[in-house]
């Protein structure tokens, strides 16, 4: 299959491009494609000519979009519609990478494919929009709280303080499923390449609160884990601008029903993280 891949900078987007090794691949990161500017996409892809296009060009800036929200409609929504057009007009299918802030976090358990999205901040609006601009016959993954070997994420951020005997303060009242770039990244290459449109939820196995997650990331590295202590949302300070769900657990029910295998559970992922990071 001849693959063309949006954001592939970031840090699904390498990953993705790795598990792509025995595919013909087209990898554009932001310098090389702004998936904002229509022109551009459109004379890439017709250009290119790929069976697939994996978008994950987006601004990921979670609470920075809070103060641009039009920048994030023009990259997130505006920038999908570039690329499902683009698509449509070769016959590629899509792959859209979207997110658990879709939801507004209020349900009691596990949101499914089949739950109403209601965002609560601007990035996840903006996620949404995109989701709405792609046609039935894409496949959407959405995915939470990604950490991986490539750039700045949160795994890395608790190793560093940790390291420095930081005091770690989380939030112990958010929960979701810790999610594996690399093992991301594996799972869509394979929905992509079986064609299977639609929904999916697509995350590592395990729930944890960030708290927890931090526990969890501290003791992997073998550091002492009473340098990480829980408080709630209202006393993180500054309050970050953009609002989080409370309830990010995403089931994965999509894929277990088509008789797909789940990703592997958060911890034994973390563990060969910090492993391949503390000896880097
Ligand atoms: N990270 C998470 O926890 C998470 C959770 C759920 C869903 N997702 C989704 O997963 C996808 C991949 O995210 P990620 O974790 O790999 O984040 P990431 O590392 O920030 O990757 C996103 C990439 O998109 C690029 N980009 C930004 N603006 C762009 C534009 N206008 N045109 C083209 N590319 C642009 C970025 O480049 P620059 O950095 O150079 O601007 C970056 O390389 C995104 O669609 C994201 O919404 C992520």
């Amino acid at each position: 299959m001849r693959v063309f891949v949006t954001g592939a900078g970031g840090q699904v987007g390498r990953e993705v491009v790795a598990a792509l090794r025995d595919h013909d691949v087209v990898a554009a990161d932001h310098a090389a494609l702004d998936v904002s500017d229509r022109d551009a996409v459109l004379q890439a892809v017709t250009t290119s000519v790929p069976d697939a296009i994996v978008h994950l060009g987006a601004w990921t800036a979670v609470d920075a979009c809070e103060t641009d929200p039009d920048r994030a409609l023009v990259v997130n929504s505006l920038g999908t519609r570039h690329v499902a057009d683009a698509a449509r007009r070769i016959g590629a299918r899509v792959c859209y990478l979207s997110t658990d802030y879709v939801f507004d976090g209020t349900k009691p358990d596990p949101y499914v494919e089949w739950d109403t999205p209601h965002p609560l901040s601007v990035y996840g609006r903006s996620k949404y929009r995109g989701e709405c601009e792609v046609d039935p016959d894409a496949t959407i993954v959405r995915t939470s709280w990604v950490c991986g070997r490539h750039g700045h994420n949160m795994v890395k951020t608790i190793l560093r303080l940790a390291a420095d005997r930081k005091d770690l303060a989380f939030v112990d009242d958010q929960h979701g499923h810790p999610t594996f770039a690399g093992d991301l990244a594996l799972m869509v290459v394979r929905l992509v390449v079986d064609r299977r449109p639609g929904l999916f939820h697509v995350t590592n196995q395990g729930v944890a609160s960030w708290y927890e997650f931090a526990r969890a990331v501290v003791e992997s590295a073998g550091l002492d884990a009473s340098l990480v202590r829980p408080i709630a949302t209202r006393d993180l300070d500054p309050p970050r601008p953009a609002p989080r769900p409370a309830n990010s657990v995403l089931d994965n029910a999509a894929l277990r029903g088509s008789g797909l295998p789940m990703l592997p559970h958060f911890r034994d992922s973390l563990e060969s993280l910090v492993a391949d990071l503390t000896r880097a």
